[in-house]
């Protein structure tokens, strides 16, 4: 049997990746003042039993003003790479590439956790104890009517900002993360500064395209500089907006031609979240939706791309693959649903339950092998 594409390790600068799939990065609201728990040591722990080649650690703040709600994971100090750190290691110990997911959510910050209603925090979110906090954006202009309208950045904001993006990533190579993604998406600040439909700055922040993607890239810069060379990075992209008059497909290939300039080496395409929640469907929805992005950034930017977006079958993912649409497959939801998505893929696309097993981490692994044979004896006898 030939090995399935999604099975083949990818090389990307000095880092191997053991097979085509990434656990997307999930924010899951549960930090305490931007600070890891164990809740996310078990969370992300799942995943990296599962036989990834890569899992991500959620959308994490590199200053607390940049955080969307007040259990966003935060990365703006020593105190909170230190439990990050920790999980890192666990992750590198099962065999998959332990990566983060930087983020800055501007106008989207100070806002209730989903599942209390994804809008301005309420009298009753601060009676729980959670508390608001000044935001931040391209303009004074909130997301929508009854958001917490936001300061427009200065220059000398833009400048310090562009810090503290690179600190945040200096202490993620610290904490031992191998591979970075800079969050570009989902209407967050960098999606802010880069739709027109959100960027109304007449400086050299805003207007056309290359004003536009000013900060966006001077951002990537700063953190390729943060970390080593042989250190791979991402990007994340809302490849288009989905609202007439916004950020187009066009727009994100010339973005991918600049952000390749810079060296980022994986464009991960997703789409939408300028106005309203992330997961606010902009874009009609169906199995690999968002793949055309994916491939038309690798075939017309030149650069590696990962796709996502209900990718739930190892058979998409592997056709996927293999029409060389992305280089990358991301699961997200389905790994809540299975975090042995990875190691199940494996065997859907053909390889006996027995040989698989040998992939699996040996506290499972050797038992389930026991068990194969006592299944297969099983078998013959029924079949007698
Ligand atoms: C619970 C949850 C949290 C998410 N958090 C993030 C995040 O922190 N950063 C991000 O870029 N996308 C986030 N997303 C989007 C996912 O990374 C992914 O793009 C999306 O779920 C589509 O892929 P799927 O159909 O495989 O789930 C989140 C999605 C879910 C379901």
């Amino acid at each position: 049997m030939t090995t399935p594409r999604l099975f083949t390790p990818l090389a990307i600068r000095d880092v191997t990746f053991k097979n085509r799939i990434v656990i997307a990065p999930m924010a899951t609201y549960s930090a305490v003042d931007g600070i890891a728990q164990d809740w996310h040591l078990a969370h992300l722990g799942r995943f990296a039993l599962g036989g990834a080649g890569c899992v991500m650690v959620e959308a994490t703040a590199v200053t607390d003003q940049g955080r969307i709600t007040n259990g966003d994971l935060g990365i703006w100090s020593a105190e909170h790479a230190r439990p990050l750190k920790r999980i890192a290691a666990f992750m590198k110990q099962q065999g998959t590439i332990p990566a983060i997911q930087l983020a800055h959510a501007g106008r989207k910050g100070s806002m209730q956790r989903p599942w209390h209603g994804n809008g301005a925090l309420t009298a009753e979110d601060l009676a729980r104890g959670d508390k608001t906090w000044p935001i931040v954006s391209a303009v004074a202009e909130p997301m929508a009517p009854g958001y917490i309208v936001p300061q427009a950045l200065s220059v000398a904001d833009i400048g310090q900002l562009v810090q503290d993006w690179a600190a945040a990533a200096g202490r993620a190579v610290d904490a031992g993360f191998e591979m970075i993604e800079i969050h570009n998406a989902h209407g967050y600040l960098a999606h802010q500064f880069l739709s027109p439909l959100s960027n109304k700055r007449n400086d050299a922040y805003g207007g056309d395209f290359a004003g536009r993607t000013r900060f966006p890239l001077e951002i990537a810069e700063a953190v390729r500089k943060a970390i080593p060379k042989g250190m791979p990075l991402f990007l994340r992209v809302s490849a288009v907006d989905g609202i007439d008059g916004g950020w187009t497909m066009d727009d994100t290939v010339a973005y991918a031609k600049a952000l390749k300039a810079r060296g980022v080496d994986v464009i991960d395409c997703s789409s939408g979240g300028l106005v309203g929640s992330a997961t606010a469907a902009r874009v009609k929805r169906s199995w690999g939706f968002q793949v055309p992005y994916a491939e038309r950034v690798r075939r017309e930017a030149g650069i590696m791309s990962m796709a996502v977006g209900l990718i739930v079958e190892p058979a998409l993912a592997e056709d996927i693959l293999q029409k060389e649409q992305a280089d990358l497959i991301a699961i997200g939801r389905e790994a809540l649903v299975n975090p042995c998505w990875p190691q199940m893929a494996e065997v859907a696309l053909g390889r006996a339950m027995k040989d698989a097993l040998d992939g699996w981490t040996v506290q499972y692994g050797w038992w389930l092998k026991l068990r194969e044979r006592t299944i297969a004896d099983i078998r013959a006898d029924e079949a007698r």
